[in-house]
């Protein structure tokens, strides 16, 4: 039985004061049972990841960084770590995000090197894929998801894949108010599933988390986590105020 999922990218908001008053509005949401009906974790920039790690403390809700270098170290300005991640408290770690893929420009190949390096350190990495719009409507849905998992799972044996949760996030979603409907998720999850069980057999394909990702609200989790496939959500815009976030949670 997977357990639900569901983590809040803050993307590049927030400051100092308002991410911990929101990790404090998230916490106090996640009272009682619905703590053992659900792993929630936030995901906020870099710079504030320290005093959220130290306001979620035995809250239930676990911390990830939205991006990391997968150099040990050295002279690599401007990026961080797995190291440094781990030092300041996180478990998770976002790889190839789409804005990554789309507006940095990560490639597959980088984005597996951050995934094993995320995992011989300790994190546990959630890999994000999805087709862009022309890729869709090109009939490439498939064929796109599975070339950047088979790409971002590369040289990962069955003990260290199960690290990873993967969030399937059409990027035509993404910000847009426009979700796929659970459907055309559930159709892209269960293939996603067919996949790992291809690459890593049947029990890592069950237990492995996927979430989907792209304009997740409070009025359309329900349905989207009803999906067999679907065990939890990767939330942009709505996982910046506890209320809706805590609804999305609340509705597993
Ligand atoms: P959104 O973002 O919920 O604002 O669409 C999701 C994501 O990018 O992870």
């Amino acid at each position: 039985m997977r357990k639900p999922f569901v983590a809040g990218n803050w993307k590049m908001n927030m400051d100092g004061e308002s991410s911990i008053a929101l990790v404090k509005g998230i916490a106090a949401e996640l009272d009682g049972d619905i703590r053992e009906r659900v792993d929630v974790a936030v995901c906020p920039p870099f710079v504030y990841l320290a005093e959220v790690v130290s306001a979620a403390r035995s809250t239930g809700i676990a911390v990830g960084a939205q991006d990391l270098y997968f150099e040990k170290n050295g002279a690599f300005t401007g990026e961080i770590s797995t190291a440094m991640l781990k030092d300041v408290g996180c478990n998770y770690v976002l790889c190839g995000h789409s804005e990554r893929r789309h507006v940095i420009g990560e490639t597959d190949e980088l984005i597996n090197k951050k995934v094993t390096a995320a995992i011989s350190g300790g994190l546990l990495p959630i890999l994000c894929v999805g087709e862009l719009l022309e890729q869709r409507d090109a009939g490439k849905t498939e064929e796109v998801v599975e070339k950047q998992i088979r790409a971002g799972l590369a040289g990962l044996n069955e003990a260290r894949a199960m690290a990873v949760t993967i969030a399937y996030e059409p990027v035509w979603a993404i910000g847009t108010g426009r979700n796929a409907t659970p459907q055309q998720a559930q159709e892209v999850h269960a293939m996603i599933r067919g996949l790992l069980a291809e690459m890593y057999g049947q029990k890592l394909a069950e237990q492995t988390r996927i979430q989907y990702g792209g304009s997740a609200k409070p009025d359309n989790a329900g349905e989207l986590l009803r999906q067999p496939d679907i065990d939890g959500l990767l939330v942009g815009g709505a996982s910046l105020k506890a209320d809706s976030f805590a609804a999305i949670f609340r509705s597993v």
